[in-house]
């Protein structure tokens, strides 16, 4: 059994992150930890027709935001990794910095030190040079930014067809089987 951390913060898209745990919730070898931002239950509200607590039913483990002494925000507590999708400039900040005053930040701040993947899907545009600066020093950490730009060579028909996109280029990152999208070249190798 695998373990992966999903983050869910209050940026717009906050259907990446739903559809990453429905993928997931698919995946019996992955057992998923949710970690959900107040600002995400905002967001799900507004953007989506799911409630906190369905979407909290798609995770294995769920822990509150503001539970400090989570498994998941200790080291000795064997994870894949993380992903935070989507990353507010919030929570990336704050990753940035190890401004742990939350679950969330400090999962991730976790796995930065544990040199396991950390994965950001940063929404916000434009950016300013403080936005790029934290990207920076996420990826000087060895974090991994991972921006929900779709690719049009995929002929994506529906909006779904790009989210499930960079779920993919998500899931890619920890080497987690899919067939969300049709690979350039071919599905086999
Ligand atoms: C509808 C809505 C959309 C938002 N979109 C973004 C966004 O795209 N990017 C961003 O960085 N913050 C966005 N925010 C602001 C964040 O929710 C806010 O900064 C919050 O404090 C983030 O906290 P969290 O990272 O702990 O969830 C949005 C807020 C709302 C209500």
């Amino acid at each position: 059994m695998k373990r992966l951390v999903v983050g869910l913060s209050g940026s717009s898209g906050v259907i990446f992150g739903v559809r990453l745990l429905e993928v997931l919730k698919g995946i019996p070898e992955v057992e998923t930890h949710l970690v959900l931002s107040k600002g995400a239950e905002v967001t799900l509200g507004l953007e989506t027709d799911r409630t906190p607590d369905s979407v909290r039913a798609l995770a294995d483990v769920v822990h509150d935001h503001g539970n400090l002494a989570a498994s998941i925000s200790s080291g000795s507590f064997r994870v894949m990794g993380m992903a935070v999708v989507p990353c507010s400039m919030k929570s990336l900040a704050q990753i940035a910095i190890s401004l742990n005053d939350n679950l969330l930040a400090r999962a991730a701040d976790v796995t930065l030190k544990e040199r396991r993947k950390l994965v950001l899907v940063p929404r916000e545009t434009p950016l300013h040079l403080g936005h790029l600066r934290h990207m920076t020093a996420v990826t000087e950490m060895g974090g991994i930014i991972l921006p929900p730009v779709p690719s049009f060579y995929h002929e994506p028909k529906t909006i779904m067809d790009i989210v499930d996109q960079t779920v993919g280029k998500v899931l890619d990152q920890f080497e987690i089987a899919h067939s969300l999208f049709k690979r350039w070249g071919g599905n086999d190798a």
